[in-house]
């Protein structure tokens, strides 16, 4: 099968189209044709090995996997002897590991069916941005009906997703995003739109109850400023130093929030199977419309990871297989 390959860590150019043996899936796993990808800022930091912390989990001098990609959506080709969720010809999205190919298998426990109203662009959208959106709305910001919240970088994968869901879940919405893409996030539903170009957030005189902060451009305690007293900020960039990426902010925040009325909570959202049904419900009953901002061929993937990699993608970047 084809699949995009890279041997080095390195800017997208280390990556090339070869030819690989397709993967044979275990008792319980799946067998999927790909036939969309989406690309995540994560696919873009294993791929050029920075922050190098993240070398401790996928090879020191080089990538021990060396395809990427984890979200995909597709057709189920064959299935393992014990999978009892599926059956051949049904499709599916999900994550999995070496997204960016012909064919994955994946843990039948990672895989839904996709839902039949959207493209497989628009599902290879939604595993991940998904996922943390819905959980930093729900499970960390507990976002109740009426609550202001703020997204910072709304026009992304995940901002757009936590626009919609944020709305879904009764909130008055208020998005920032460049000029650019202020009709796209009032498309969305936002209620409010900032232009960072024009406006400072920080400097605008609002109260949020909760922040979903994608760009992290602000100091903590600036951030603080336009948060309730009850607040909940929740920065979500991975970006930062080479060596440990954001995790000195990370503790930064974590050791400031008990001495704070406010609560200052980075996460990590975890894979669920049971939130991608949730997610797969939301945009059945029309909450959640995935935005896809660009498609790339399989053999273009290098750019497609090069735009992610600037940190302005319209909604999601997907490949297409
Ligand atoms: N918590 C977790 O478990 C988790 C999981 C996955 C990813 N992440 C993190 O999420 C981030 C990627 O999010 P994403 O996929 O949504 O990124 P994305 O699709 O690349 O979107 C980036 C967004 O940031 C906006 N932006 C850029 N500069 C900005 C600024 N100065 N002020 C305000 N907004 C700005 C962009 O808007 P314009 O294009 O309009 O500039 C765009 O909307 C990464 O840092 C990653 O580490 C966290």
């Amino acid at each position: 099968m084809k699949a995009m390959v890279h041997d080095s860590y390195g800017p997208p150019e280390v990556l090339r189209l070869d030819d690989v043996a397709p993967p044979i899936p275990g008792d319980r796993e799946v067998l999927v044709r790909v036939h969309a990808a989406g690309v995540n800022w994560a696919d873009y930091s294993i791929l050029t090995g920075v922050p190098y912390m993240i070398r401790l989990g996928f090879g020191l001098r080089r990538p021990k996997n060396g395809i990427r990609g984890t979200d995909i959506s597709g057709r189920v080709e064959a299935i393992g002897s014990k999978v009892t969720h599926f059956k051949e010809d049904e499709e599916v999205f999900g994550w999995c590991k070496g997204a960016f190919a012909e064919y994955v298998a994946a843990p039948e426990a990672q895989l839904v069916a996709k839902p039949a109203a959207i493209s497989h662009e628009q599902a290879a959208a939604v595993p991940m941005a998904g996922m943390v959106a819905l959980q930093a709305m729900r499970d960390v910001g507990d976002v109740q009906p009426g609550q202001r919240v703020l997204i910072v970088g709304a026009s992304g994968g995940i901002g757009t997703m936590a626009v919609q869901i944020a709305k879904e879940m009764g909130a008055e919405v208020t998005g920032v995003c460049s000029t650019d893409n202020v009709e796209l996030v009032q498309s969305i539903g936002a209620d409010h739109i900032i232009d960072y170009t024009t406006h400072d957030f920080t400097e605008m005189g609002e109260q949020y109850d909760l922040i979903l902060d994608i760009a992290d451009t602000h100091s903590l305690s600036e951030r603080r400023g336009v948060l309730t007293p009850s607040g909940v900020l929740i920065p979500n960039s991975g970006e930062g130093g080479p060596l440990a990426g954001s995790l000195g902010r990370i503790i930064a925040a974590r050791l400031l929030s008990p001495f704070v009325s406010q609560k200052l909570h980075p996460f990590l959202s975890t894979f669920k199977r049971e939130d991608l049904i949730a997610l797969r419900e939301l945009i059945e009953s029309g909450q959640l419309d995935p935005v896809v901002g660009g498609t790339f061929p399989l053999a273009d993937t290098a750019d497609a990871l090069d735009l992610v990699g600037r940190r302005h993608s319209r909604g999601k970047t997907v490949i297409t297989v």
